[in-house]
């Protein structure tokens, strides 16, 4: 089976990392769409018309179910893209629910992109589950532009996070949610910085257990092959390919210890 996964860039592949961990047989397309990220500060309208062609792309590559490993895609897309197509298709959203069940007291910080964040989808998500409104919003949209330049713990990304952490009263909080899957890779970062009582938590894990139980359970019928595009061209080049192995290597360094 073949399950292709789509970003705005290479954020996404966070997702795929654990996906691939998780189902070792399955062969996987990844569609990073770098040439026109970061999609986190354009219109609603512009991002929906990218990942539509996106998720067009990758079923003429014979995609047989979708995953945006992407929260801001997933806000602006999902029900539409439902609407036209029979495949699976499986979404992000911010972790929110998971981080007030790890904790019952304490506020949360959710961080993203300003389209997630203003989202409908997170509000209704958060009016929903906040009865105690313990849930604040953080936009990082810099820390995308860090990822995709391959800047990952350098002392502009620390200062960026220290800035806009500035405003809240880091000891008053007990978990933040990363809900942009580029903020999985300064997970090291983020923990330096904020006081060790906070947990940090992504929403990857649920969406493979979610994906698994959308196509029916592990397939076990492929080779585990991995083919990627950065918006419509194949990987080919070794330069690209490089890139790619680095941000996996990366990954295994950042989740080894969560595995
Ligand atoms: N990785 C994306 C997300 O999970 C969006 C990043 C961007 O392009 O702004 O929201």
């Amino acid at each position: 089976m073949k399950i292709g996964f789509f970003d705005s860039g290479i954020g996404g592949l966070s997702v795929l990392y654990e996906a691939r961990r998780a189902m070792p047989r399955a062969d996987f397309l990844y569609y990073a769409d770098c040439d026109r990220a970061p999609y986190g500060e354009k219109t609603e309208a512009e991002v929906q018309a990218y990942v539509f062609s996106a998720v067009e792309f990758l079923l003429s590559k014979g995609a047989e179910a979708i995953v945006l490993a992407c929260n801001t895609a997933t806000s602006v897309a999902i029900r539409a893209l439902r609407e036209r197509y029979t495949v699976p298709i499986i979404g992000m959203e911010p972790a929110v629910k998971r981080a007030l069940d790890l904790s019952p007291e304490g506020r949360i910080l959710v961080t993203g992109t300003p389209i997630t964040l203003r989202g409908d989808k997170l509000r209704e998500l958060i009016g929903g589950l906040d009865a105690a409104h313990r849930v604040d919003l953080l936009p990082l949209p810099g820390l995308v532009k860090f990822a995709e330049r391959g800047e990952f713990s350098s002392s502009a990304v620390e200062e960026y996070v220290r800035g806009e952490l500035l405003p809240f009263h880091l000891p008053d909080y007990s978990v933040l949610v990363l809900g942009c899957t580029h903020f999985n890779y300064f997970k090291d970062t983020l923990a330096a910085v904020l006081p060790p009582t906070v947990r940090i938590v992504d929403g990857n894990e649920g969406t493979v257990r979610q994906l698994i139980r959308r196509i029916g359970g592990v397939p076990t019928d492929g080779t585990g092959e991995l083919t990627c595009y950065i918006s419509d061209r194949p990987v080919t080049d070794p330069a690209e390919q490089a890139r790619i192995a680095t941000l996996l290597a990366r990954l295994d360094l950042l989740f080894q210890g969560e595995a």
